[in-house]
């Protein structure tokens, strides 16, 4: 009790002085005399549209800014923690696999909710690091929750250090195109200099899934070019100067009532095992066939994950699954719509220069109304 009340005072206290410093430092950032002690001399916007995806370190270091400032809003956070099947995935997770004694990294903490069921299952001690300032709500719930053994440590991952190896490497940094919050990245370099060797990571099974399917009819919505009759009035001429900003041609849903069907039988596209994947080991290109197993038209391809623990425990973002975890949303990367029958094949290709960023991904999908069939994936 004395030390929970001693704890609180502790954050309370570190939390005015971390608010104090940083309006100290707000305020001497917003002077135009000390600006260009804190801002690099550099026009942002144009190194944006610059930015070549292969050169990782300009491209992980926006990323990182992103992300830092992404997660300080708390509806992002309160998004994630009322997704019901992700919570019980995690909490499951942690309640099979973290053992009393053991000691745990908590990778992108958050509100610190992973930490916490880490920590009342028993684990010795549990390091809670997050770049983000979200870090300081983390502190003071961990706090009021009775949660003592929790370690918050507010920094980039790649700056964290230990002189002991831990037990447990967990996180949870599952993009809706899975690759986008740079997991591979930042578990190879926690893994490598922090986990145990025969350590684990929770959750370390990942599938990249890329399906054929068909919309709802009353849900679809086609490339503006193709509406030639919208009651008598004709938008095909768009055709000869589309958009070319990338966002038009992956749409984005949580809803399960847009993707009516499959057209083949779902496989991964890419399965990684964090426990043995290295940063150049994923292919920066995959070509597959799906046979045609439920007619429609071919609308998209659907881009969605899914992370496995246990055989009977596993986390899907796909479209058609009722049990889907809410808060992913999953890609449908657009095509020209065509017309599908049983045993045709679909032979599609999807390439990226980097898989952590979707602007840089690449797809073709080609409809053949042959039958022999070459699936590889
Ligand atoms: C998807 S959220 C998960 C939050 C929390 N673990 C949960 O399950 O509710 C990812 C969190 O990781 C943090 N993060 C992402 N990359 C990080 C890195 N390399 N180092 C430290 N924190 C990171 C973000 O700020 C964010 O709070």
């Amino acid at each position: 009790m004395f030390i929970a009340s001693l704890k609180r005072l502790t954050v309370c206290l570190s939390q005015r002085v971390r608010r104090a410093t940083s309006s100290l430092g707000d305020l001497l950032a917003g002077s135009r005399r000390f600006n260009s002690w804190f801002y690099p001399d550099v026009n942002i916007d144009e190194t944006v549209s610059d930015e070549d995806p292969t050169d990782s370190d300009h491209s992980a270091d926006e990323y990182r800014r992103f992300n830092e400032h992404y997660f300080t809003d708390l509806h992002e956070q309160e998004r994630m923690l009322a997704d019901k099947q992700r919570m019980a995935f995690y909490h499951e997770a942690i309640s099979r696999h973290i053992k009393p004694g053991d000691r745990v990294i908590d990778l992108g903490t958050g509100t610190g909710i992973l930490a916490a069921f880490a920590s009342r299952q028993g684990a010795e001690q549990v390091y809670a690091v997050d770049h983000s300032a979200i870090i300081d709500h983390a502190m003071v719930l961990a706090a009021e929750n009775g949660i003592e053994n929790v370690d918050f440590e507010e920094v980039h991952s790649s700056e964290f250090f230990l002189d002991e190896k831990v037990d447990v490497l967990l996180h949870e940094q599952i993009g809706d195109y899975l690759f986008d919050e740079h997991m591979v990245p930042n578990i190879c370099d926690l893994r490598d200099r922090l986990l145990k060797p025969g350590g684990i990571i929770l959750p370390s099974e990942f599938e990249l899934y890329c399906e054929p399917m068909t919309l709802h009819d009353e849900r679809r919505v086609p490339y503006i070019w193709e509406l030639n009759d919208v009651h008598g009035f004709d938008f095909s001429s768009i055709k000869s100067s589309p958009p070319n900003y990338p966002d038009y041609y992956r749409l984005v849903s949580c809803d399960l009532s847009l993707v009516k069907h499959f057209l083949g039988t779902p496989r991964p596209l890419i399965e990684v095992d964090l426990h043995t994947v290295t940063n150049s080991s994923l292919p920066l290109s995959v070509s597959f066939t799906r046979t045609v197993t439920q007619a429609g038209i071919l609308d998209g391809l659907a881009i969605y994950m899914k992370a496995k623990v246990d055989e009977d425990l596993i986390l899907s973002s796909s479209p058609i699954d009722p049990e889907r975890a809410s808060h992913w949303g999953y890609r449908i990367l657009r095509v020209d719509q065509t017309q599908v029958s049983v045993g045709d094949q679909i032979n599609i290709t999807l390439s990226a220069k980097a898989w952590h960023d979707p602007d840089s991904w690449e797809w073709t999908c080609e409809h053949n109304q042959t039958s022999a069939e070459t699936n590889s994936p």
